[in-house]
């Protein structure tokens, strides 16, 4: 048996019958939606046999099997980062996982700085395309055919009708939400003002170090993908302030109410109405 089909069986033997349709990974400061999560299983990722483990402060690292605005959904609470050491391997046994628990979609949030004077700390961008400034793609090395095509597109991989439905419920709802290009980093260290101001020059709106491997994992194997980013910062140089992780999960938790009630209600309309 390979380690993913391990990982897979094990965490269906935690809720038996259970197939979620939505796949939810939670970003730094953004974990408090897991308790939101009705009829849930939690199930640590430590107890997971060979699952891949966050060791960043503000992640709790368990996956949990329940329903949220009426969706079935698997919820990711911590993920793995590139600075982490992670390989892409970790990446992939993660975002497949979900595939193969019966997913058809993924939303993906994180904590984001902003390069947008107009869009600040708290507030919500959701991502409609990526620069992959990381110039790692997890999908080097012998393609696994069972999952998806060797080469495949990357247009529209923030799904259109996805981005639709959660601007339309962000109106409804009253809650501001803004739109733009995410630049993905490595890190660990945060940017210098003068590749802030060159990211900006390249297109980006918002700046972060996750995201961009799951995307590219979840498209070659076929999932629909959401991601907002959650704003806890301005690019350095932006503001006086200098950036602390600390400040990103304050930020975060701001910005997280209104994630929680847009997530909740995308989901919900998302049942009812599927797109
Ligand atoms: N840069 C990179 N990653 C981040 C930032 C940032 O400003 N804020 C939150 N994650």
């Amino acid at each position: 048996m390979t380690e993913q089909n391990a990982i897979v069986d094990y965490i269906k033997s935690q809720k038996p019958g259970f197939i979620p349709r939505v796949g939810l990974v939670l970003g730094s400061g953004l974990g408090s939606l897991g308790d939101e999560i009705k009829d849930s299983v939690k199930i640590p990722f430590s107890t997971i046999p060979a699952f891949p483990k966050s060791s960043v402060a503000g992640h709790k690292g368990q996956l949990i099997l329940g329903t949220l605005g009426n969706m079935p959904i698997a919820c990711m609470q911590g993920r793995v980062h590139g600075y982490e050491g992670a390989e892409s391997s970790a990446f992939k046994l993660f975002i497949r996982t979900l595939k193969l628990l019966g997913c058809e979609m993924v939303f993906i949030t994180n904590a984001s700085g902003s390069l947008r004077q107009e869009v600040g700390p708290g507030q919500l961008m959701m991502i409609s395309d990526h620069v992959n400034f990381s110039h790692r793609n997890p999908l080097i090395g012998m393609n696994e055919d069972e999952f998806g095509e060797r080469f495949h597109a990357m247009d529209n991989a923030y799904d259109p009708q996805l981005r639709k439905r959660l601007h339309d419920i962000a109106k409804k709802i009253n809650i501001p939400l803004a739109e733009g290009v995410y630049m993905g980093v490595t890190g660990p260290s945060f940017e210098t003002p003068a590749e802030i101001r060159a990211y900006k020059l390249l297109g980006a709106d918002c700046i972060g170090m996750s995201t961009v491997p799951e995307v590219i994992i979840a498209r070659h194997c076929g999932l629909r993908v959401a991601a907002i980013a959650s704003i806890t910062n301005f690019g350095v140089g932006m503001q006086e302030e200098s950036l602390t992780h600390e400040g990103t999960l304050h930020y975060g938790q701001i910005a997280a109410k209104n994630l929680s009630k847009l997530i909740t209600e995308t989901l919900e309309s998302l049942h009812r109405e599927p797109c």
